[in-house]
């Protein structure tokens, strides 16, 4: 008789079938020198182009992992393909085996391998598409969480701070080596066991890079302990944990809720209402004004009655912030902040995405009493600290009496979150606050769609996202 293994038996049992024993000499000799498990396994391989494996025992029964060596070679050995083809009971394994096949599905995700330090993350090198892992959806563990299908995700500028080097303090954990990355999407809920998580919800907020999760997630998770951190660390995958949202049904995409109803239109309009301090008439400049961020903070001004100054990194940008309300927009590769600042303000209100020279040159255009929102400094995310800009006007806060408030979306009073999600839906509904997103299709591709969101003057025009599935 062939050995079914335990594992084996669990597997098959799972699925409402009884494992079959076969005897070697009705089967003709064909499957002579396997056991039966190997054969499954190999063909599960076969199907799937290859699984990861820790020991057996050690395995979750829904998940499979990287190969053993003998699966990998069984799994392209036409011979033996060839050979379970004609034993007698094909059909009864390759029936087996093909329910089995319905039931793993590829897993892929994206991996954080390796720290940039202080460079640019390279896609395959930092930031690794993994497509070995396949899940068994109908019976994965769910320990009273949820199982989740991940259709949008979203790369962020501050996604870059997680890869830094844990010793040094920022206000957010690093990313786990070897673990996949976590950062905004949007998933739809497959199976539940949690109360208030239904079948078929979407859900926008914090989630693994991979295709399926079972959540709350823990791998790559940073296990959170305050005292492991710089005290002003804050537990983001916790301040945007997933949250049941509206079915848009069509009115419009789900990829909005990575951009204007997400992080971006929430950072943009919590930080505009809670520190600008707007006022009809007056001038504000916002640097990356084409961002996901920007172009929120240039429509809630125009709705102010501000004029808006601009800059971005391309001609397509220049007409994409015309296209939505900004006075003047200039192309911060041609033309030097200064001069544009000079010609254009002298402004109330500066927002800064950028830093460096932008914040420099706003210091020296603001008038007395203005405001200044340090929202990001994306120009220094890949720079080494010994070669980031300067700013040597730094005297003018004082002499201009100006208020420069730095902004986290964690540290600012939650009632203007709850006015976001009152005020900002209707306002997309009714057209008055528009978005565009850039989207790159496939999970596979998004550790380049990470890299160049980071780059300077690129031509995609619009909030970078990633489509991962269709719903
Ligand atoms: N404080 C918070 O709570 C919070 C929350 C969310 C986002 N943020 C910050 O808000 C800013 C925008 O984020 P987002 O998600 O809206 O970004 P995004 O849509 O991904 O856009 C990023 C843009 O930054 C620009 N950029 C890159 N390198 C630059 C450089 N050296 N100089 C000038 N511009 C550069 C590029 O546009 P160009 O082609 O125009 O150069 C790039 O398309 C970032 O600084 C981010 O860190 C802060």
């Amino acid at each position: 008789m062939v050995r079914i293994t335990e594992l084996t038996r669990i597997e098959l049992e799972s699925k409402g079938i009884e494992p079959l024993r076969f005897n070697r000499k009705r089967t003709n000799g064909y499957i002579r020198g396997f056991n039966l498990s190997g054969v499954i396994r190999g063909l599960i391989c076969i199907r799937n182009r290859g699984c990861r494996g820790k020991a057996p025992g050690n395995r979750d029964p829904g998940v499979s992992d990287t190969p053993r060596p003998e699966y990998n070679e069984l799994s392209y050995s036409p011979k033996r393909k060839r050979t379970l083809k004609v034993t007698t009971t094909s059909e009864r394994i390759s029936k087996l085996t093909s329910n089995h096949h319905l039931s793993m599905t590829p897993n892929p995700r994206v991996i954080y391998a390796k720290s940039p330090g202080d460079g640019a993350p390279i896609p395959g090198e930092h930031l690794v598409s993994d497509t070995s892992r396949t899940i068994d959806l109908d019976s994965v563990p769910l320990n009273g969480g949820f199982l989740t299908k991940t259709l949008v995700l979203s790369p962020e500028p501050y996604m870059r701070d997680r890869m830094r080097d844990p010793s040094i303090p920022s206000y957010c954990p690093t990313f786990v080596l070897g673990e996949p990355i976590i950062g905004p999407g949007v998933v739809v809920v497959v199976r539940s066991e949690k109360e208030g998580v239904n079948v078929g919800d979407y859900m926008y907020g914090q989630t693994t890079w991979e295709a399926y999760c079972v959540q709350p997630y823990i791998e790559g998770r940073v296990r959170w302990d305050p005292k492991n951190w710089a005290p002003y660390t804050v537990n983001l995958d916790d301040a945007v944990p997933l949250r049941v949202v509206p079915n848009p049904n069509g009115a419009f995409p789900l990829t909005t809720y990575c951009n204007l109803l997400g992080t971006p239109g929430l950072t943009a309009f919590v930080g505009f209402e809670a520190l600008a301090e707007a006022k009809a008439g007056e001038t504000i400049f916002v640097s990356s004004g084409a961002s996901g961020v920007g172009s929120v903070v240039i429509q809630l001004a125009k709705l102010k009655g501000l004029k808006v100054i601009t800059s971005v990194g391309s001609e397509a940008k220049i007409s994409y912030v015309r296209s939505i309300g900004a006075d003047i927009a200039f192309n911060y590769k041609t033309r030097d902040y200064s001069l544009a600042l000079n010609e254009h303000g002298p402004i109330d209100i500066y927002w800064d995405n950028v830093g460096g020279p932008a914040l420099e040159a706003a210091i020296d255009a603001t008038n007395r009493l203005g405001r200044i929102i340090c929202c990001g400094s994306v120009a220094d995310y890949n720079v080494a600290p010994e070669k980031r800009y300067g700013i040597k006007n730094t005297t003018y806060i004082f002499r201009k009496s100006l208020i420069i408030r730095g902004l986290l979306l964690a540290d600012v009073d939650p009632s203007y979150t709850g006015r976001f999600f009152a005020e900002v839906p209707a306002l997309v509904a009714q057209g008055k606050i528009v978005g565009q997103e850039f989207v790159t299709d496939g999970i596979e591709n998004a550790p380049q769609a990470f890299v160049n969101m980071l780059k300077d003057g690129n031509d995609a025009v619009g909030k970078p996202v990633i489509a991962v599935a269709q719903s």
